[in-house]
């Protein structure tokens, strides 16, 4: 089952005018990687707003995004010259085309079972070629960011038409590592809120280690920032660059 804030297109309509790549901090470092790689899939596209950003940047060769949520797709579809395929992680089956594998705006943390995890990093170590690189990044548990995740602390943004939405969230549950949160967006445009319910992983170090060596991923460099800082107990993010071993 998808995460069904990416499968309503009342929500998916918002995407790109809340988590704009320009605006976000991982820009710069996202983009340095894709312009530098000949061919990029990205897993969990979404919008596809990074890829069009890297062609319209000028990158010529092979970029390809996948993604389960068809509402989301449709966005990225407006640019014909990418490929665009529905599936999720598990389900890609490329045999060593990608010299980049990424999954952006934590998108990992939305698989939640060890199965499903396991068969995604089996079929992204696939995906990639020989020096292939796997970009993916988690938010650190040990900052526990859901903590703060509560009705009080509300965002605003304007929708494509110009109208302020504002958002917040509300945890429902955390069990384990896997947090379930209620997402709110209000406009004084709609005649109601827009709710959804979400649930993500909070995989710590050693288990999101774990997971990528058991998938024959090599952990090449780990980060805990978006200016590449080291990683440590109080980083915000885990960043992996991993490669096929
Ligand atoms: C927060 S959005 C990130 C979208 C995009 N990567 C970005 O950075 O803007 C998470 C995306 O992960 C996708 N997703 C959820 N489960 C997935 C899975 N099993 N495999 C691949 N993508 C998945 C969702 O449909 C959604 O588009």
């Amino acid at each position: 089952m998808g995460d069904p804030l990416f499968l309503d297109s009342r929500f998916t309509e918002l995407y790109d005018s809340q988590a704009a790549w320009k605006r976000r901090r991982e820009y710069c470092f996202y983009m340095e990687l894709v312009m530098s790689a000949g061919s990029v899939l990205d897993v969990g596209c979404g919008t596809g707003e990074l890829l069009h950003l890297a062609r319209e940047a000028g990158h010529t060769g092979r970029l390809c995004g996948v993604d389960p949520a068809d509402a989301m797709l449709q966005h990225a579809r407006t640019r014909p010259d990418v490929e665009w395929i529905l599936g999720d992680a598990a389900s890609a089956a490329w045999d060593q085309e990608f010299d980049l594998v990424v999954m952006t705006g934590h998108a990992i943390q939305a698989i939640i079972d060890d199965e499903n995890i396991k068969a995604s990093l089996a079929a992204i170590r696939s995906a990639l070629t020989e020096q292939g690189r796997f970009v993916v990044e988690t938010r650190n548990p040990t900052l526990r960011a859901w903590e703060k995740w509560t009705p009080d602390h509300v965002s605003e943004f304007f929708d494509p038409n110009g109208a302020l939405v504002r958002t917040w969230y509300e945890i429902d549950t955390v069990d384990g590592d896997v947090v379930t949160v209620t997402s709110t967006y209000t406009s004084s445009g709609w005649n109601q809120p827009r709710i959804a319910r979400s649930s993500l992983r909070f995989l710590d170090l050693n288990s999101l280690n774990a997971f990528l060596s058991d998938a024959g991923l090599a952990i090449e460099e780990q980060f805990g920032d978006w200016d590449r800082q080291p990683l440590t107990d109080t980083s915000p993010e885990i960043i992996t660059i991993a490669r096929r071993v």
